[in-house]
């Protein structure tokens, strides 16, 4: 079965690699989608976040990384895919992953959404949360993976 793993992913965090491991070790594949976004300004381009996510993913055999502009359920379509993989932090984000989850189906009875619950390490990760930090110049080594931690510290030198 193969899964798409959508999001913005700016930048991909120790969370969201914990969930691709997981998924790459239950799908036969996971295709890591970045949302082209034209409404957000992104800390990384889309093909930079493609290039970080490669990087940080070459030990995993069944994932693959690309871009998608659009519906994520079109996309789905498009690559024969009918799992859409999430991960749920907290209640926080039920509310809205629900709301997502019904929106695709709606969309397309076709979909289906499972969600993965995220370690506990990773419970308080956001990508936001990285930023804020490295904005302030506070350390995100244990946060990012490593490749994506080079590449925010070139950034705000
Ligand atoms: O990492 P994020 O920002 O939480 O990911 C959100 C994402 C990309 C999964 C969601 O915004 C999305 O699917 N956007 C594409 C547009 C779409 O399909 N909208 C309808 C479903 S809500």
């Amino acid at each position: 079965m193969i899964a798409i793993y959508p999001g913005s992913f700016d930048p991909i965090t120790l969370g969201h690699l914990d969930i691709i491991e997981r998924g790459d070790k239950l799908f036969e594949r996971v295709i890591v989608a970045v949302l082209c976004n034209p409404h957000k300004q992104p800390l990384f381009p889309v093909d930079k976040r493609v290039e970080q996510i490669r990087q940080c993913t070459q030990h995993l055999q069944n994932v693959e990384v690309d871009s998608f502009s659009g519906l994520t359920v079109e996309y789905a379509k498009l690559r024969n895919a009918r799992v859409l993989l999430r991960g749920l932090r907290a209640v926080s984000d039920f509310e809205q992953e629900l709301q997502m989850a019904h929106t695709n189906k709606t969309l397309w009875d076709g979909i289906e959404t499972v969600f993965f619950a995220t370690a506990t390490e990773y419970s308080f990760l956001s990508s936001s949360m990285v930023k804020e930090i490295a904005k302030f110049g506070g350390s995100v080594n244990h946060l990012v993976p490593e490749n994506v931690a080079r590449d925010i510290g070139i950034y705000y030198a």
